[in-house]
């Protein structure tokens, strides 16, 4: 066993964990954090991605060990005071999700793409989100819910990470 240390949406925590435990398998298991969905377990459909230090990676495939000492941010860790991003509240207003299963990923990589580019056209969603699958196809309402999150953005002047009061 190896002791980690690990920040996790603002909570420090301080486990062992064998060697070989996957960190998505340490944020639901042993934290019980199962908004961070296992789709796959072969980092193909991206439900399980996180922001690690702030690069964004499937949980999947990163070891627990690997974050000892680091700052994870899930998809729990996003709203504040329990007023969503706008970009949680997005996918709600536009139908970005139907089972929702996808979904905590498709935002984690969305946060990303905006982050780094607060312009994104149609296409450079389409793009970025190409690492996450959807098994309800539903992906023409999750671009339109990324692009209405950046136009929220820009109206309001937040960051795509700050909470919407009104
Ligand atoms: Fe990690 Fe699918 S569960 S990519
Ligand atoms: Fe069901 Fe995407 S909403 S997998």
């Amino acid at each position: 066993m190896t002791r980690i240390k690990v920040n996790v949406d603002g909570t420090t925590y301080e486990d062992d964990v064998e060697p070989r435990l996957l960190l998505a398998h340490y944020l639901r298991d042993h934290l019980g954090l199962t908004g961070t969905p296992i789709g796959c377990d072969t980092s193909n459909c991206g439900a399980c991605t996180v922001d690690l230090d702030g690069a964004t990676v499937k949980s999947c495939s990163v070891l627990a060990v690997q974050a000892d000492g680091c700052e994870v941010t899930t998809v729990q860790g996003l709203a504040e005071d329990g007023q969503w991003t706008p970009l949680q509240r997005a996918f709600h207003e536009q139908h970005g999700l139907q089972c929702g299963y996808c979904t905590p990923g498709m935002i984690m990589a969305a946060r990303d793409l905006l982050r780094e580019n607060p312009h994104p056209t149609s296409d450079e969603v389409r793009h970025a989100l190409e690492g996450n699958l959807c098994r309800c196809t539903g992906y023409q309402n999750i671009v339109r819910a990324v692009l209405a999150a950046a136009g929220q953005q820009h109206a309001s002047g937040r960051q795509v990470g700050e909470e919407i009061t009104a």
